[in-house]
Parts: C-alpha cells; structure tokens; sequence
C-alpha cells in the first residue's frame, strides 16, 4: 500500500487524480468505522481514487488497488440484480423508492405497507439482497458474487473476517430485518437472508474496481473493460436514479446540490459515482463524517466535479 509521493502525470486524467490526491491527502477530518469492529482496523491514511471511461480505459491515483469491503457501495448493483430478476414494480411493490431523510441504519418503515424507503439504506437493502433469484441462501449470494464481478469485470471475493464481524455484531440489522419479517416486507429465514446480506457487504473490491462498475452503470449496463452487457439499460437507469435520490442517505440533498452526480458510499470509506453517459468513479479513504460518508472521498468528488464543471444540472 502505496503512501507514495508526488505521483507523475502521465496524462492528463492521472494528472488530474494525482493533484486532486495530493490536495486532500493531509485532510484528516473524521474516523473510520468501528462499529463493526473489523473496519476499524484499517490504516486511515489509505486513499485511492480512480476513473474508468466508457471507452474502457481506467485511470487511477495513490491506493487505487488496496482491497477494501464494499458495504453499502455493493447496494445499487444488487438492486440492479433484483430488477433483472422481478422487474421494477414487483421491486417496488417490496421497498419504495424515496429518501429517508434518515441514517443509513434507521429503523423507520412505511407505514402500512411496512416497504423499506429505499433499497440504499439497510432496510432496503436487506429486502432487495433476499429478491435475488437462487432456490437457496448459497445459490442467491453466488448469483450476487457473480453479479458483483460482472459489474467490476473481474472475480470478487469476500473477506471472511469482515463477514464474521459483522454476523457477530449486527444486531440492529437483525432489529431491522425481523421488524421487516413481521411486517411482512421480508419473507425466508431472516437469519439466512441477513447472512446474504452481511455477506454481500463484506465483498472486496479496489477504487479501480469501483470505477468500472459505476462505468457500467453509466454505459446504460455494459461493462466498457469487458464488454458484457451486465443489465438492461432501463434498469441501470433506475439505479442511476435512486442513487440519485438516496445514494448518500441523509446527505442526500446537499449532495446533489454541489456535487450534482449519482453516487453511493459505504462505512468502509469507499464512494462510487457514475456520471450518465461519461464515465465511473471510485474513492476510497476510511475516515467518515458523522454520516458515514468518507470525508476524503466527499472533497475529492466536489472538487472534480467543480474543476471539469460535472454538475449534471
Ligand atoms: O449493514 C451495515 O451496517 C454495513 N454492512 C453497511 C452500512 C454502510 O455501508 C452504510 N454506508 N455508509
């Protein structure tokens, strides 16, 4: 793992990574996650940033290749799995679709329907991970393991402490998932659909990976390193928007105000962002902000959307 120093440019987007790194590498604002107490192990002076165009060229900066788990950022590819699978109004008719105001772990259900918000907070997430297709707990995480590395063009795997961490000591997750249960949201065994899930966030992947699954998301569904078609182009649109709305949970709105692309974190420090049509993006630096957002991360994203003038609005 690579505290480098000053990179060399050798074109103009590594130029770019490079002085956005080196920019923010001396902020040091925030802690890593220590809820799960495996996360907070990691060396917080670990950033990486990366960029993958649709042309399928992947530019990258300082700990771009540093195997993180990928927490929340695994939640738009999965319900991009459960839209392959059921189709957007089965989905929705399981977890809405709208911002929640709240933190990532809130415990708020609709009232009535007792649907989650969104599939980007837990709750959701936890519903949309149990709609992917597989007879069994093991047949669903595989088909999301292999989903998962379509999407980033490469076999993923899974940190196995990480996992056990989270298994040991999710108990508002579990709180969440038999709520869900007995409001009738989340149906199956809920401790193996939550085994699906905690498994599903403690799949490693890089800032270079990340980029080209938000590649692939911003190409309509079509690896641009691979040239796989991962999804239908309608459903990485509905993606793109719900990350839109929700990606970053109660910052949601700030967000898109100054940074104005779709995105999503997760508490092991990493933010995806795929601007339409353009290209992906991945960060990765494990201090957060009281929200569970990467500190480094959220500066980076401002700053290169502000620098090319990104803001889709
Ligand atoms: O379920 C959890 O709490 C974690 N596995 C994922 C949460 C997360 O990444 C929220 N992101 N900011």
């Amino acid at each position: 793992m690579g505290h480098e120093p000053e990179a060399s440019a050798h074109d103009p987007l590594t130029a770019l990574l490079d002085g956005v790194r080196l920019r923010l590498r001396d902020l040091n604002d925030g802690e890593p996650a220590s809820y799960i107490p495996e996360l907070g192990r990691v060396d917080p002076r670990l950033f990486g940033l990366s960029l993958c165009t649709l042309d399928g060229q992947v530019y990258g900066s300082g700990d771009r290749a540093v195997r993180f788990t990928a927490q929340s950022v695994s939640k738009p590819f999965v319900f991009a799995l459960a839209l392959a699978d059921h189709g957007l109004e089965n989905v929705l008719a399981r977890v809405g679709a709208e911002p929640s105001g709240e933190a990532f772990n809130s415990i708020r259900l609709e009232p009535g329907t007792g649907r989650p918000p969104n599939p980007m907070v837990n709750a959701g997430a936890i519903v949309t991970s149990s709609l992917v297709a597989g007879d069994t707990q093991k047949a669903r995480f595989d088909r999301i393991l292999d989903g998962l590395s379509a999407f980033a063009g490469r076999p993923l795997t899974v940190d196995e402490a990480v996992y056990a961490s989270e298994c040991a000591t999710g108990d508002r997750n579990r709180a969440l998932a038999y709520l869900m249960h007995n409001a009738g949201s989340l149906t199956g065994d809920v401790e193996a659909e939550l085994a699906v899930y905690f498994r599903q966030c403690s799949v490693l992947v890089t800032c270079d990976d990340l980029a080209v699954m938000h590649a692939t998301l911003a190409g309509g569904g079509i690896n641009p390193v691979t040239g796989e078609r991962v999804v239908a182009s309608r459903h990485a649109q509905h993606v793109l928007a719900v990350m839109a709305t929700c990606g970053m949970y109660d910052a949601s709105g700030q967000w898109m105000l100054r940074v104005g692309m779709p995105a999503k974190s997760g508490v092991s420090g990493g933010i995806g962002v795929a601007l339409p049509s353009q290209f992906g993006i991945g960060v990765f630096s494990p201090p957060l902000e009281e929200k569970g957002n990467s500190v480094r991360g959220i500066a980076a994203c401002h700053l290169i959307s502000d620098q090319f003038g990104l803001h889709l609005m």
